[in-house]
């Protein structure tokens, strides 16, 4: 009885949502062609519209072979329905440009659901207006200013000849997995000034935990994903509290010209003398130093292991790489001088090697907009309400902008300058959202691969990359390693950052 009561709920149930997205389908078609001038496209098949094919294309070597089909049908900016959303995909860098810049503010993010969720409303990735402006020139502000780099420039090297240095005793070396290590420690130091011991592992244990339900179902009761995150959430939420509280007592009201030691104090300080403008609530400090750690956490160890992946399938790079860095090496030992942040970036080759990297990685494959008014860009109606792809993977793989854009060519940066930013290369987004860690992230890829390159060879074991849901390796890249020389390591260093 129970069994045939189920069945005929599940069968009407099937029927509503059907009905509900027809009409609702039917209803946005109209919509869409009453105004004229919206990209074209396919919005799929009922409910899941177009997102298998989506995925699909995110286990091969081709992650913008989805965009590509549809660029070539319908044009450079095009309608689909991935992941639950009718959405308009922008593959053209013109259109990326206006939607990151976003002027008057008509682009918000729009992220999914259980991301949503596990950000909390006043994360700086889902704030919008004035707040985000005056929050990113802040982290912005300290994390490229020269105070810093040259501080973390000794933390970063440390962390990096210390886990190097534990590479000499293991048989299988699983990159991905080691190169978290390093950027964990960093990120967690300039956040917080939290060095290592029990509470960075306490932290990386809850992290590890909080960002496994970034993306899942956006279900939240007792055992699901989405329920565990948020209780490691909460968990790290009164750590980081204590942490803005204590600090808080110990300073005082502080003199804005001294420097920073960290995000935490760069917010407070704001808060504490904001005189005119509204200050930053406690909560929103310390929520907005977890919310710091996702966008860092797993992108710059990526865009390492992406680096050694790339450089072991090309020998040629591998060895001028090398030759670059033997030399800067030589140098410093001859003339018994420590390495500054300079250094590290004045080498041409390395820094066209992270470029070419970051082109050829997608690590973050575009930002997801909303639209909020109507908006008409080159042509392209995006109607209120929308959702906009800017796809940096299709414009970071099209042959308009790169020639031979599969290949790992270091060399062509060479040719086309050193383009950290332009249209047509935005790893790192661009306009009023342009990623804050950019310069740490190139320091800390470009002090790795130095005391890498100059420390071991290797022969890595055969892995793929997978770039769905994020870009990984399929088996973590094992490598195996012949020291060239031994590592002095100097830990702990000292505690001021
Ligand atoms: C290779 C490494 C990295 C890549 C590829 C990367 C990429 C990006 C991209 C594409 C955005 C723009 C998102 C959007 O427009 O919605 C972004 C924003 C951001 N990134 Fe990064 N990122 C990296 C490393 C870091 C690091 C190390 C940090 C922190 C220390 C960081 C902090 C942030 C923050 C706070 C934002 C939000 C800015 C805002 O919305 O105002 N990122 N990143």
């Amino acid at each position: 009885m129970e069994w045939g009561i189920g069945l005929l709920f599940s069968v009407l149930m099937g029927i509503f949502v059907g009905w509900f997205w027809y009409n609702n389908n039917k209803k946005m078609k109209r919509e869409v062609e009453k105004k004229g001038g919206v990209p074209k496209g396919s919005l799929g098949w009922p409910f899941i519209g177009e997102t298998l094919d989506f995925i699909a294309c995110g286990y091969t070597s081709r992650p913008a072979s989805f965009m590509d089909k549809r660029k070539f049908l319908h044009g450079k900016v095009f309608k689909t329905h991935i992941l639950g959303t009718p959405i308009i995909v922008s593959t053209d860098p013109e259109v990326n440009k206006v939607v990151l810049q976003n002027h008057g503010n008509i682009f918000i993010p729009a992220y999914p659901k259980s991301i949503r969720e596990l950000l909390g409303q006043h994360s700086i990735l889902q704030m919008n207006g004035n707040l985000q402006k005056r929050v990113h020139a802040l982290i912005g502000g300290f994390l490229r200013s020269p105070q810093l780099k040259s501080r973390i420039t000794r933390h970063i090297e440390n962390s990096v000849k210390l886990t190097l240095s534990s590479w000499q005793d293991m048989q299988l070396i699983h990159v991905q997995e080691e190169t978290k290590k390093i950027t964990f420690e960093v990120l967690v130091k300039v956040l917080m000034s939290i060095g290592p011991g029990e509470d960075l592992n306490f932290l990386k244990k809850e992290f590890e935990e909080f960002i496994k339900g970034l993306i899942c179902l956006p279900i939240k009761f007792p055992g699901t994903r989405l329920y565990k995150s948020l209780k490691a959430k909460e968990r790290i939420l009164k750590m980081v509290k204590k942490i803005v509280e204590e600090r808080k007592l110990a300073t005082g009201k502080t003199d804005e010209k001294s420097n920073a030691n960290d995000a935490v104090d760069v917010l407070l300080r704001d808060s504490e003398n904001a005189n005119d403008k509204q200050s930053l609530p406690f909560d929103f400090i310390s929520g907005n130093i977890i919310e710091m750690m996702i966008p860092g956490e797993e992108t710059v160890p990526m865009a390492m292991t992406l680096a050694v992946k790339f450089l072991t399938d090309c020998p040629v790079a591998l060895h001028q790489l090398m030759e670059e860095n033997m030399e800067l090496k030589k140098q410093k030992m001859k003339s018994d001088e420590d390495y500054s942040w300079t250094d590290y970036l004045s080498l041409p080759f390395t820094q066209n090697v992270i470029s070419e990297t970051l082109r050829l990685a997608n690590i973050i494959n575009g930002v997801w907009r909303k639209a909020l008014k109507e908006i008409d860009i080159k042509g392209h109606l995006i109607p209120e309400g929308w959702c906009v792809l800017a796809c940096f993977v299709s414009v970071h793989m099209d042959e308009e902008n790169y020639e031979n854009p599969y290949r790992f060519d270091p060399w062509r940066w060479a040719k086309l300058g050193a383009a950290v930013n332009n249209n047509s290369f935005t790893p790192f987004g661009g306009g009023q959202r342009l990623c804050p860690g950019l310069e740490l992230s190139r320091l800390e890829i470009s002090i790795f691969l130095h005391h890498l390159i100059t420390s071991y060879r290797w022969v890595a074991q055969k892995d793929d990359i997978i770039y769905f849901p994020t870009v990984k390796m399929k088996r973590k890249l094992p490598i195996t390693v012949t020291p060239l020389m031994q590592l002095p390591v100097v830990w702990p260093i000292e505690e001021s950052l």
